[in-house]
């Protein structure tokens, strides 16, 4: 595939279309075999959107019929650099009490946003598993291991498939970096 000249940047494919979608089909049968019961997939908007999207269709696939809230999360504003805060801006609408959820985030890099996020659905009684496209490893500045990991991502700012750098590249089907002028 030729790399998309997008704002006269260039963005170089990572992981592409198919393979994204291969590793979603493979997640979704690793997630099956768990055996969920009554299972509810949260989403952290923005970021996770299409990866969720995919996924959500996937577990069909494999037989289970998933409900799906969303739940959105600001720790990055603009830019490239973590704010190190974690905001609620919109909640799940569902009572989570005794319910199997799979929270699902496009990367993990520090972990202050799915550590924001499991806490918050734990302390109101549900059972918390995790599901995120990227890790980047060596990152971490709080413990969190995400229970299925799609990808292991290069230390670089990555974007598409619903993830940004100031709001853009979210449209791209497939996760690249983009390539900065010299
Ligand atoms: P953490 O709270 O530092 O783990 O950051 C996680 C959130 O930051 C993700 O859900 C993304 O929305 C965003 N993020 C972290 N790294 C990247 C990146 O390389 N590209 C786009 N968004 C990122
Ligand atoms: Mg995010």
């Amino acid at each position: 595939m030729s790399e998309p000249a997008i704002e006269h940047r260039r963005v170089k494919v990572l992981f592409s279309a198919e393979q994204i979608a291969r590793r979603n089909a493979e997640l979704a049968a690793e997630i099956a075999q768990s055996q969920p019961k009554d299972l509810l997939v949260v989403a952290v908007l923005k970021g996770s959107f299409m990866f969720a999207a995919d996924l959500m269709r996937e577990l069909h696939k494999v037989g289970l019929a998933p409900q799906m809230e969303f739940m959105h999360l600001s720790s990055y504003r603009t830019g490239m650099t973590s704010s190190g805060q974690v905001t609620i801006l919109r909640d799940v609408e569902s009572d989570v009490r005794d319910r199997d959820i799979l929270l699902v985030d496009d990367i993990l890099e520090s972990g202050r946003t799915l550590a924001f996020a499991i806490d918050l659905l734990a302390a109101r009684g549900a059972r918390v598993t995790t599901c995120c496209l990227l890790e980047k490893p060596g990152k971490r500045a709080v413990q969190v291991t995400p229970t299925y990991v799609g990808f292991t991502c290069p230390d670089h700012f990555v974007v598409g498939y619903g993830m940004d750098v100031a709001h853009s590249f979210r449209e791209l089907p497939f996760i690249g970096v983009i390539e900065m002028p010299a």
